[in-house]
C-alpha cells in the first residue's frame, strides 16, 4: 500500500510509543515508524509484553502493529525514509560540568540531531517532542544547515502534554495541541503539515499555532505551574497538621473557586516523574543565565517543598514509632511515581523509601505494576524485599506506608493485614487515598497528611 505520508519518531519511550501508536491507529494512511537505540527496549515493543505499561496502550499497539505501526533500531534508514521525524529522546538533568543538576541535558538530542544531518537525502520537517530549553529549536537549525541549505530542513517545537497513567486519553482527546513554528514562509507550510495530522481527530479549535519560542518554553512553564499547585497545597498541608485544619477539606473549599480550579491540589508526599523536577530546575538554570536570580529563587522553592514533604513524612515516622525504626519491617504500598503507571524516575516513594532505609528499617515492598522498577533502582540495596502479595508481606511487620495513589490499596481488607500486623499497628497514609475513620476502627494508629493523627490509647 502507498501511504500519505511517512513519519518516524526518534525515541521510543514513554511519550515516543504512546505517541506514535495513537497516531498510527487515528492515521491508517500515514506510515508511522518508531526507532531506538536500545534494542532490548524494541525487542518488546515488538512482542506481547510492551515496555511501558498505559491503560488501553495494548490494545492499539495490536491494533496498528505491522499494519502501518512499526518498531526498529535501524536509525539510518528510518531516517533516510521519512518525510516527518518527531525527536522523542530523552533529555535528563546535566549530572555533570557546567549546569550541573539542574541544566538539561542535551547530548542525546544533539547526537539525533547529527543523525538526521547524516541520512538526510531529502527535505524534512524535524518537530521537537522532547522537552527543550527554549530557543533549541535555534541551534537545531544551525546543525541542520550546516552542510548548506539542500536538503532543506524545518524544525517545528510540538511539545507534549500528557501524562503517564492517563497518556492514550490524553493523546486521544488532548486538551490542546501546540504547534510552534519560524516565522517564515517555509515555517508556516510546515506547520500546516503538522496541524493536518492531528486533525485527523483533534477538532482544529484546540489546536494552536505559536512562535517557537513560546511553544518551547510553554512546557516548562506547564510543568511548573502544575507542579507549583502541588507544593503550595503541600506546604498548607504542613500548617494543618500544626493547627487542626483538615487540608482536604481547605483544598475543597478553595478548589470551588473558579480562579483557582479543583485540580492538583491533593496533599501528599510530593510529585515525582522524570518531568516536573527536572523542568522547574531546567527553567531555573534558564533564568540564571539570563541573570534573572529572583525568578529562578521563585521557582527553585517549588522542588525544595516537594522535598521537604518527603523529609516530613519521614520524620513523623520515625517520630511516632517511638523515635526508632531500626530493625523495624515496614510494608511499602506503592513505589511508582504516581497510579496507573509502572514508571519510578523520581519517584516521591522512592525517596522516602531511601530515608527510611538509611534508618535501617526493613522494607517490604509492593507496587501492582513498578516491582520490576523498583527491583532495577534497588538492586544491590539491604534491607529490601518485594513483594507481589500485599496480605503475606504484611505478615510481622510494625507499620504500612502507603506511597502511591493506586485505587487497588483502597480495596485492600485491612483488617486482614492488621491481624498479621505487630501492634501497636501503624499505618502512614502518604496520599491520604484511605478511610482513616475506618482504619482507626479497625485498631491502626493512623497518620495522615495535613490532617490531625487518629492515635490509638
Ligand atoms: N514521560 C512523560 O510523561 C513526558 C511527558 C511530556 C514530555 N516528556 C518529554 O519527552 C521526552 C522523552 O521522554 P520519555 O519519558 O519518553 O523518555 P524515555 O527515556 O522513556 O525515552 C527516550 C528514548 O529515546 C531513546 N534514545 C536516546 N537517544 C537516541 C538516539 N540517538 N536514537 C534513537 N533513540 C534514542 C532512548 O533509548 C529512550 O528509549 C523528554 O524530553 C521528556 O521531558 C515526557
Amino acid at each position: 500500500m502507498e501511504f500519505e505520508k511517512r513519519i518516524l519518531c526518534i525515541g521510543a519511550g514513554y511519550v515516543g510509543g504512546p505517541t506514535m501508536a495513537v497516531i498510527a491507529d487515528k492515521c491508517p494512511q500515514y506510515r508511522v515508524e518508531l526507532v531506538d537505540i536500545n534494542e532490548e527496549r524494541i525487542r518488546r515493543w515488538n512482542s506481547e509484553d510492551l515496555p511501558i505499561y498505559e491503560p488501553g496502550l495494548d490494545e492499539i499497539v495490536r491494533r496498528a502493529r505491522g499494519r502501518n505501526l512499526f518498531f526498529t533500531t535501524e536509525v539510518a534508514t528510518a531516517i533516510e525514509h521519512s518525510d516527518i521525524i518527531f525527536v522523542s529522546v530523552n533529555t535528563p538533568t546535566k549530572a555533570f560540568g557546567q549546569g550541573a543538576g539542574q541544566a538539561a541535558d542535551l547530548q542525546y538530542w544533539e547526537k539525533t540531531a547529527y543523525q538526521i544531518l547524516k541520512h538526510s537525502h531529502s527535505d524534512k520537517i524535524v518537530v521537537e517532542k522532547s522537552t527543550l530549553p527554549v530557543r533549541t529549536a535555534e541551534a537545531m537549525q544551525r546543525i541542520l544547515h550546516s552542510r548548506g541549505t539542500s536538503p532543506r530542513f524545518d524544525v517545528l517545537s510540538n511539545p507534549e502534554f500528557l501524562a503517564e497513567g492517563t497518556a492514550v486519553e490524553n493523546l486521544l482527546q488532548p486538551d490542546r495541541v501546540l504547534v510552534g513554528c519560524m516565522n517564515t514562509e517555509s515555517g508556516h507550510k510546515a506547520c500546516d503539515q503538522l496541524e493536518a495530522i492531528y486533525a485527523n481527530w483533534v477538532d482544529r479549535s484546540r489546536i494552536i499555532r505559536t512562535n517557537i519560542w513560546s511553544a518551547e518554553l510553554s512546557k516548562l512553564v506547564a510543568n511548573a505551574f502544575l507542579a507549583q499547585r502541588i507544593s503550595a497545597i503541600n506546604s498548607i498541608s504542613a500548617l494543618c497538621e500544626k493547627t487542626e485544619a483538615d487540608v482536604d477539606e481547605v483544598a475543597h473549599s478553595i478548589g470551588l473557586d473558579s480562579r483557582i480550579g479543583k485540580k492538583f491540589l491533593k496533599a501528599g508526599i510530593g510529585f515525582g516523574g522524570s518531568c516536573f523536577k527536572k523542568d522547574i530546575l531546567n527553567l531555573v538554570y534558564i533564568c540564571r543565565q539570563h541573570g534573572l536570580d529572583e525568578v529562578a529563587d521563585f521557582w527553585e522553592r517549588v522542588v525544595e517543598i516537594n522535598e521537604y514533604q518527603q523529609s516530613r513524612f519521614v520524620a513523623n515516622m520515625i517520630s511516632e514509632m517511638f523515635n526508632t525504626i531500626a530493625g523495624k519491617s515496614i510494608l511499602v504500598l506503592g513505589f511508582a511515581f504516581k497510579a496507573d503507571t509502572g514508571d519510578t524516575r523520581e519517584s516521591p516513594a522512592a525517596q522516602v523509601c531511601r530515608r527510611l532505609l538509611e534508618e535501617h528499617a526493613q522494607l517490604r515492598l509492593c507496587d501492582p505494576k513498578a516491582l520490576e522498577n523498583a527491583r532495577k533502582e534497588l538492586i544491590g540495596v539491604q534491607g529490601v524485599s518485594f513483594h507481589e502479595d500485599p496480605y503475606e508481606a504484611a505478615e510481622n511487620v510494625h507499620a504500612v506506608a502507603l506511597l502511591t495513589d493506586w485505587q487497588c490499596y483502597r480495596e485492600l481488607d485491612y483488617a486482614k493485614v492488621f491481624d498479621r500486623m505487630e501492634k501497636p499497628a501503624f499505618l502512614f497514609d502518604g496520599r491520604n487515598l484511605l478511610d482513616h475513620r475506618r482504619l482507626f476502627e479497625i485498631g491502626f494508629n493512623v497518620y495522615p497528611v495535613g490532617k490531625s493523627p487518629l492515635r490509638q490509647l
